[in-house]
């Protein structure tokens, strides 16, 4: 019942601009203590849908969704080709691109250019190597004059060697999906005008880079190392994406590229089913700069490919809208400290980015999500080969957060508070509670092999490495949060590991 309720609400205050974090308190079971396992009082087993932030959303995703229906790049002819192929029906791509060769040039009404235009479409993606001239067999023009058509086909034949019908497929069915995701994603954020939600996200960058520099200049490890300079430049470099006329711009070339291609495909060589597939082919099998891997619409989503970092439309949103500071310092900015965070957590065996990384640090992070494991594990976690980045970006994220939340309330807790039917909610609490809404899912937990991340409800009970957690939910020593903690792991800052003076 009250999650039906829970829906009308979110439909209806979507109209006027809903905060999902207020809302989101419809989910919390109080039948189960935070102190015993937080992330199932927050976020109820078979409660909250499979992912409750992708259910909030869901009506507002459709109303965008439905508002493009109608765009260009939304209704590409060579997309419709594509999805319309029976590939079943069809033998692989070589014989079939020779099957259609081989009616062309029987068909009394085709042109001479037509056959060589046909052939030179052949030759330009499948055997050309960068616009050079075609050298030697891998020039297909003089096929054109054979006038015995079943040599020529088979002449044909012989020089294709394309990819199987089943991988084009995948591919391109990828490649569709995502450029229209991403442009869906930019129409999304510039029609919605999340100006506001950039500006909020920015501002917090900025706020966790200068802690992280602060932090880093205090580190014993990196200081003795020689490697505290070079961390504080990569660190500074990071900035948020926010120049949305490119992205607009490059997947918009990218499909509208690929569609002229198609178009004067069907005008070099002649109407028919079977020649719109072999342009759909061609025109898809062409060498085109990659598109802008940006994913901005997937429902939820961020990411860092440092030094860039990238915020998708529904954490915009939120940004722009969730008006108490500790309910966006824990939802939104305990995921923008996780991808900045991303920069600095590196695997001491496997550096990429900085010249050095504590091994005890690791150590103690993957000691702490080890912990959390054996206390919460569900269906399964802790499955995924021992690699540092998500549990380490974790930590450090929630602690930039929080952080920032400290300074912002300096203890005054007290102020607007949030009231439940039985208790109220005090802004420290709320910091913890926005955690765990983002990442709210009524499923059991479970590590999927092919994620890094742990399983959110380990990653949310992993919180006990805030010290302040205990004290906002006042959890006396037996509670299970309490003994789940392992030792406090202190990534960076004057108290991190030494690592040889
Ligand atoms: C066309 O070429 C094939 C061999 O590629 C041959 O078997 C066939 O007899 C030729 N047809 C004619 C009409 O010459
Ligand atoms: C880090 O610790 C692990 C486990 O103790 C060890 O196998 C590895 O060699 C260490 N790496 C470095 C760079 O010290
Ligand atoms: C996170 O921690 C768990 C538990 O120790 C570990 O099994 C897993 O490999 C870690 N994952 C990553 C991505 O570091």
């Amino acid at each position: 019942m009250k999650l039906v309720l829970f829906l009308i609400i979110i439909v209806v205050h979507q109209v006027i601009g809903f905060d999902v974090i207020r809302e989101a308190f419809e989910l919390i079971d109080e039948n189960v203590n935070p102190c015993d396992n937080f992330y199932r009082h927050a976020c109820p087993l078979y409660k909250s849908g499979i992912f409750m932030l992708n259910s909030a959303y869901e009506d507002l995703m459709y109303s965008i969704e439905a508002k493009f229906v109608d765009a260009e790049w939304n209704n590409l002819d060579v997309e419709k080709t594509f999805k319309r192929t029976l590939y079943k029906e069809l033998p692989s791509i070589d014989e079939f691109i020779a099957n259609v060769y081989l009616s062309l040039c029987q068909d009394i009404d085709a042109t001479h250019s037509q056959k060589e235009a046909f052939l030179l479409w052949v030759q330009n993606t499948k055997l050309d190597h960068g616009g050079e001239p075609c050298i030697f067999d891998k020039c297909l023009k003089p096929l054109a004059h054979d006038k015995n058509c079943t040599r020529a086909a088979a002449n044909l034949r012989n020089k294709m060697d394309f990819e199987t019908f089943d991988i084009f497929q995948k591919k391109w069915r990828n490649n569709f999906d995502y450029a229209k995701t991403n442009l869906y994603g930019v129409n999304a954020i510039l029609e919605a005008d999340v100006r506001g939600g950039i500006v909020r996200i920015r501002n917090l960058v900025q706020k966790y880079v200068d802690k992280l520099s602060d932090w880093i200049k205090e580190t014993p490890w990196a200081i003795n190392n020689k490697a505290d300079n070079m961390i504080l430049d990569v660190v500074n470099q990071l900035y948020v994406h926010d120049n949305l006329g490119i992205s607009l711009r490059k997947n918009l070339d990218y499909v509208f590229t690929i569609e002229q291609n198609y178009l004067k495909c069907l005008r070099d060589t002649k109407q028919s089913t079977e020649l719109e597939i072999f342009c759909m082919l061609m025109a898809c099998s062409g060498h085109y700069p990659e598109r802008e891997d940006i994913d901005f619409f997937n429902p939820f989503n961020a990411f860092n490919d440092h030094p860039h970092l990238h915020f998708s439309y529904i954490l915009l949103d939120m940004a722009e809208k969730i008006k108490n500071d500790a309910a966006f310092l824990g939802s939104v900015g305990y995921i923008a400290g996780h991808e900045v965070s991303h920069t600095l957590i590196e695997d001491a065996n496997n550096l990429q980015l900085l010249p050095y990384f504590s091994n005890e640090t690791v150590q103690c992070i993957q000691g702490q999500y080890q912990k959390t494991c054996d206390s919460y594990k569900e269906i399964s976690c802790g499955a995924v080969d021992n690699q540092i980045d998500e549990n380490g970006s974790d930590m450090l994220g929630m602690r930039l957060a929080y952080s920032v939340f400290n300074d912002e309330y300096d203890g005054s807790y007290e102020e607007d508070k949030i009231q439940l039917p039985d208790r109220t909610v005090n802004l420290q609490q709320l910091f913890f509670y926005s955690t765990a809404f983002v990442s709210c899912s009524g499923l059991k937990g479970n590590q999927d092999v092919r994620d890094t991340h742990s399983p959110w409800h380990i990653r949310v009970n992993a919180m006990m490495q805030i010290p302040e957690f205990r004290q906002a939910f006042q959890c006396d020593a037996e509670s299970e949060m309490v003994k789940s903690f392992g030792e406090e792991c202190v990534i960076v800052g004057k108290n991190a590991p030494q690592t040889r003076k």
